[in-house]
């Protein structure tokens, strides 16, 4: 009789990170302790078909997405349960508990979430309101100026607005100076972002970021260094914060290539930062945690300037887990291990208010 807990690992996914999460996956399945768990591991590839994916191997070959295999976890409340086989030839197979490594649209904004809690199936990391309110960078703003943390400052832009681009500009101009960073609110992964330094620029960047989502930001340049902090917690377990590590990147700023791809960018951890903004990191992270309702595991970026400020940037609620990513990293400086942590993750998960793990009906 198998006695190990069955653990969907969502990897992939319908974002324009679903190459990142192949290698967080990668990263994350191999951590887990097969002892307790077993892994059962699903692909969902960019056009959304949900893939058994047979080995660790065939992740980090990319050769899962040839699977004929297909792994649908049901939204049936009473079954918990994927329907696995090959088309029209299903057989279930239980579900205790799914680790969703999946970032960015359709699986780090509350929508896998939903389709989990449908299911009853308990999962790591934040639900559904945390999820969505974290994507969305202009309610992440609305949530932080509430704090009183100290962020860059905004102006948020619809699409529709565009039509008279020039009176945008001039709502822009008359509060900024150059330059600005435009950002779709909702994308993920520095997609559609750019830095504009002058009029022309911004809008073009205004047009840019209006391909990715309807709600635009446009913010003012904050000169400093970046720096990240890890949030592990919630429910009956206290939030508790890593120390700061920092990124030190290749591109002029930190783009999508120099994040994931230069071999350039680097991190380290426990830098040394002016005045009190070591301390204060860690505690500005639990409290935005908190904010957003975050339960599991979330990475709060932030900028310290020169003088010690501490600007706080964004928060992502299922962080990049590959070999070169902070989260794991800012734990492993703590003395948490990958394999520590994976498993800490999927114990909380299992223990979500709400879900009974492995529950018989
Ligand atoms: N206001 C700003 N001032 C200076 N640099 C900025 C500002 N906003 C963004 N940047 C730069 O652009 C990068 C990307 O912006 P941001 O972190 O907001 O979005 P994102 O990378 O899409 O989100 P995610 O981290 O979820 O992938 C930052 O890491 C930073 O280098
Ligand atoms: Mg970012």
């Amino acid at each position: 009789m198998e006695n190990r807990k069955t653990i969907a690992v969502l990897f992939g996914g319908q974002s324009s990170e679903h190459i990142v999460s192949c290698m967080s996956a990668v990263n994350v399945a191999g951590q887990i302790d097969t002892e307790r768990y077993l892994p059962l591991l699903i692909g969902i590839t960019e056009d959304g078909r949900w893939l058994k994916a047979p080995s660790l191997e065939s992740i980090k070959d990319g050769t899962w997405r040839e699977s004929q295999i297909e792994a649908v976890i049901l939204p049936d409340a009473v079954r918990h349960c994927a329907l696995v086989g090959e088309r029209g030839r299903w057989e279930e197979v239980r579900i205790d508990g799914v680790f969703p490594v999946l970032h960015g649209l359709y699986g780090e904004d509350g929508t896998v979430q939903g389709l989990l809690e449908l299911a009853g199936i308990p999962y790591v990391g934040c639900g559904v309101l945390s999820s969505a309110l974290a994507m969305d960078k202009l309610y992440t703003k609305i949530v932080a100026d509430r704090l009183g943390v100290h962020q860059a400052g905004y102006e948020s832009v619809k699409a529709e607005e565009l039509a008279e681009l020039e009176r945008v500009v001039c709502r822009i101009e008359g509060r900024f100076s150059y330059p600005v960073f435009i950002k779709p609110s909702n994308a993920g992964s520095s997609r559609g972002i750019t830095k504009a330094g002058n009029r022309e620029e911004l809008k073009q960047g205004l047009m840019e970021a209006s391909r990715h989502d309807r709600k635009i930001l446009v913010e003012e340049m904050i000169e400093g260094r970046e720096v990240e902090c890890a949030v592990f917690g919630g429910g009956s377990e206290p939030v508790i914060a890593s120390g700061v590590g920092e990124i030190l990147p290749a591109a002029e700023f930190y783009d999508f290539d120099a994040k994931y791809f230069s071999e350039d960018s680097r991190t380290l951890t426990d830098p040394e930062l002016p005045g009190n903004a070591a301390e204060i990191i860690p505690q500005i992270a639990v409290k935005i945690f908190n904010a957003i309702d975050g339960y599991g595991l979330s990475r709060v970026d932030f900028f310290v300037k020169s003088d010690g400020e501490v600007v706080f940037n964004e928060i992502n609620t299922m962080p990049g887990f590959t070999a070169i990513s902070m989260y794991p990293m800012l734990w492993e400086a703590r003395g948490i291990s990958k394999k520590e942590l994976v498993t800490r993750l999927i114990e909380h998960g299992l223990s979500r208010p709400g879900f009974r793990a492995g529950r018989q009906i």
